[in-house]
């Protein structure tokens, strides 16, 4: 049975040409990250909300309890696309909590339906059988070759690029124990590590011309820049990284201009701009654009810090807010 559902799938897949106009759309690089980051925790493995789950090709065809959820070749007339593009608070958007995708993340889909729905075999899928049989509940994600080598690199560098968990390749690096050693021209490899979703760069002797490696880092979720050279310029290399939920710039001569450049991150939670050039006014405007964005300018890392260290920090602090 299974093998005729792959045939069918096949032809389906061969019948329909790319249509034209949007950028060519790489289902691991543009679509498995949202649909993993925003819908398989309810049509994944856990759960099959609807009847549908979202973790395979096989099974994203099959469509939910309404039948197929996507026509492949025609964003226009497919449920999906339809569920995702509603107005806010909607009954029927998808995902059903939480915020909306962003309107670059339903362009992604929607031209990737019309350019064929495309889904490698290969492309594992956020927790289908074959990841839940694993220890982990995180849906694993396959290094490219490219990767592979680029991992060897940085650990031949002496940066450490582990897993997260067990049994997946979603990887953490940190350059902070090279400290000053660590200049732009180690980060290349970083060009090469989509499953980066943590990155140090605490205290390392990089520029802004440095981050220009970690633009294609669109799985990266936590950033550490605090105590580099960067400045405003280095931060528009940071405006692909739609994953990115916490940015670290405590120490930077990071100033507003710079913060223009985050507008667009639109899952981003904690930003730390202790000791930073940002005014309030610059802050301010940052949470106009992202009003969920918690900004911390000095005290909250206060609170964070260890007792021994506490009043040393506070002390500093407020040395901060008097300039
Ligand atoms: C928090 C849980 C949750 C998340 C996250 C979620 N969904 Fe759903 N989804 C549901 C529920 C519940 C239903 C069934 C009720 C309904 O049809 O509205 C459903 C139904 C659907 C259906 C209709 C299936 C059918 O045949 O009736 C589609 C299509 C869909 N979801 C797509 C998505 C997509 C795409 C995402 C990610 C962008 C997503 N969902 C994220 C809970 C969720």
């Amino acid at each position: 049975m299974k093998r005729i559902i792959l045939i069918v799938v096949g032809l389906v897949w061969l019948g329909f040409g790319e249509t034209r106009g949007a950028d060519k759309v790489e289902f691991k690089k543009d679509i498995q990250p949202i649909l993993q980051k925003s819908c398989i925790e309810c049509h994944g493995p856990e759960k099959q909300k609807g009847k549908l789950r979202l973790d395979s090709k096989e099974a994203a065809l099959k469509g939910g309890k309404e039948g197929p959820v996507f026509i492949v070749g025609d964003a226009a007339k497919s449920e999906l696309f339809r569920r995702i593009t509603l107005p806010a608070g909607h009954d029927d958007i998808m995902p059903n909590k939480g915020d909306p995708l962003t309107k670059a993340q339903t362009d992604l889909i929607r031209d990737w339906i019309n350019q064929g729905a495309t889904w490698p075999e290969t492309a594992v899928t956020a927790g289908s059988d074959e990841a839940s049989a694993g220890k982990t509940k995180l849906p694993d994600f396959k290094p490219s070759a490219a990767e592979i080598k680029a991992i060897a690199e940085l650990e031949a560098l002496g940066v450490s690029a582990r897993p997260i968990a067990m049994n997946v390749n979603w990887r953490q690096a940190n350059f902070y124990p090279l400290g000053t050693n660590a200049t732009d021209k180690t980060l290349t490899p970083l060009k090469e590590m989509i499953g980066l979703v943590d990155l140090n760069l605490a205290g390392t002797k990089i520029t802004d011309n440095g981050l220009v490696n970690l633009a294609n880092l669109t799985n990266l979720n936590r950033l550490h820049l605090e105590k580099t050279g960067i400045t405003d310029a280095g931060l528009a290399h940071l405006k692909g990284l739609k994953n990115l939920h916490y940015l670290n710039l405590y120490g930077t001569s990071v100033g507003d201009a710079g913060l223009e450049h985050l507008k667009g991150l639109s899952h981003l939670k904690n930003v730390y701009l202790w000791q930073t050039k940002v005014t309030e006014a610059g802050a301010t405007n940052l949470l106009k654009a992202l009003p969920k964005l918690d900004i911390s300018r000095g005290w909250d890392l206060v609170v964070a810090a260890t007792d021994k260290d506490k009043d040393k920090e506070k002390e500093k602090a407020k040395e901060e807010v008097k300039k």
